[in-house]
């Protein structure tokens, strides 16, 4: 379904960082007044637009345009599309590319793509030249919900998943929503997962009005643009409180414990998607804290419910190929969080919206339950 092209003003949200504060504007159609809002903040500034091969295919040439009517000189840098290229060796290619086209200090890196250009390109604007000023301009929805904001940046080293990276704030964020309208229905869905998090950590309200409105927001109307501005709303928060994750920030992880599990079980293949990886992981942690008493078994059924409504995995049953066995699980739990005498930090649950950090879960209570789940397969 298309919707309109603009309706509305975009939504614009605030990232209260003091000297590192920038803007999250919102909205369908965005990406043509990305030269603009450039030459406002960094007039005179050139630009590298790092982008994957997927997205430069759809997306590439209406983001250059946009530049180059502000009259914004910029170069592109195309690297292949997915997780693989959040590696050294693409992360030293996309360096070289920038110096190449003699971005220099006060010059600009644009992201334009998905999470795994965002932190590809925010780790080489980080890097080259000690630092340069990005843009992101997120092309999946759990970009433009999730990895565009906040500053994480970063690459993954053969020991595991974003181990080499950098805080390095972005001074701008366009989420374009009609970017969303060419991503396949399977990523949408992942990102959504995401979606739904920041209503089960945080916002009770936010996930009522989920259940109600989810079509609304896949079709891509106003309820879409809404949906992504609560959740940056709500990320954009919790990092102005705690930008480096010493506390509240780890609540984002909410079903990333048991999800990173399965992600990894599954050989971060394109058998389990990250969002979906997350939403198994979301189910099991409601299911964790009902079994240890924190919430009601309907409270579990619920966040379940919404979940699989969207056609997201909730069961392990649904993971294609197969759940890797208990003691794989919890070796790859334990690599994911450091097991301190036998205790794990979990983010668990006393309702929908009021998710905390438990850093005293016994690791044989995981295994206990774990075991359950993987007895009733
Ligand atoms: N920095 C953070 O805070 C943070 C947070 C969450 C996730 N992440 C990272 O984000 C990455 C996952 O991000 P992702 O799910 O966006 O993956 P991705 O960037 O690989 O994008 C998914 C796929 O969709 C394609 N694509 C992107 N935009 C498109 C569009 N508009 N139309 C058609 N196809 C499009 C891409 O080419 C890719 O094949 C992981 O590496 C994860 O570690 C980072
Ligand atoms: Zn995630």
């Amino acid at each position: 379904m298309t919707a309109p092209l603009r309706q509305t003003e975009p939504t614009v949200v605030k990232v209260a960082l003091d000297a590192r504060a920038y803007d999250i504007v919102i909205g369908r159609g965005l990406v043509a007044s990305l030269g603009e809002r450039i030459k406002a903040l960094r007039a005179g500034a050139k630009c590298a637009i790092v982008t994957d091969a997927t997205v430069a295919k759809h997306h590439l040439a209406a983001a250059a345009a946009a530049l180059k009517a502000a009259g914004v000189d910029s170069a592109a840098v195309v690297v292949p599309s997915g997780e693989a290229s959040k590696d050294s060796a693409t992360f030293a290619t996309v360096c070289e590319a920038i110096i190449d086209a003699h971005i220099e200090r006060g010059d600009l890196v644009v992201a334009l793509g998905g999470g795994v250009i965002g932190d590809l390109a925010g780790f080489a604007a980080a890097s080259v030249r000690r630092g340069l000023d990005f843009v992101q301009v997120p092309t999946t929805l759990l970009a433009q919900v999730d990895s565009s904001v906040g500053g994480k940046t970063g690459i993954n080293s053969r020991h595991g998943k974003n181990l080499i990276g950098a805080f390095h704030q972005p001074i701008l964020v366009v989420a374009d929503t009609a970017l969303l309208d060419t991503l396949p229905p399977r990523e949408f869905r992942a990102g959504y997962a995401e979606v739904a998090k920041y209503g089960l950590l945080g916002d009770a309200a936010f996930f009522s009005w989920l259940e109600a409105n989810w079509r609304e927001v896949f079709a891509g109307a106003a309820a879409r643009e809404h949906a992504i501005a609560v959740c940056c709303r709500a990320k954009a928060a919790i990092v102005a409180r705690d930008e480096r994750e010493t506390g509240e920030r780890a609540l984002l992880n909410l079903g990333h414990t048991f999800g990173h599990a399965l992600e990894a079980g599954c050989g971060f293949s394109g058998r389990l998607l990250h969002g979906e990886a997350v939403a198994l992981g979301m189910a099991l942690a409601f299911e964790f804290s009902a079994r240890k008493g924190l919430i009601g078994e309907a409270d579990a059924a619920r966040a379940c419910a919404h979940l699989a409504a969207v056609g997201l995995p909730t069961h392990l049953k649904e993971v294609p190929g197969g759940v890797p066995g208990l003691d794989e699980l919890m070796d790859l739990i334990a690599q994911d969080k450091k097991v301190k005498r036998g205790k794990l930090t979990f983010i668990l649950v006393r309702g929908i919206g009021a998710a905390f950090v438990e850093n005293d879960v016994s690791a044989a209570e995981v295994r206990a339950f774990l075991a359950d789940k993987l007895a009733q397969l």
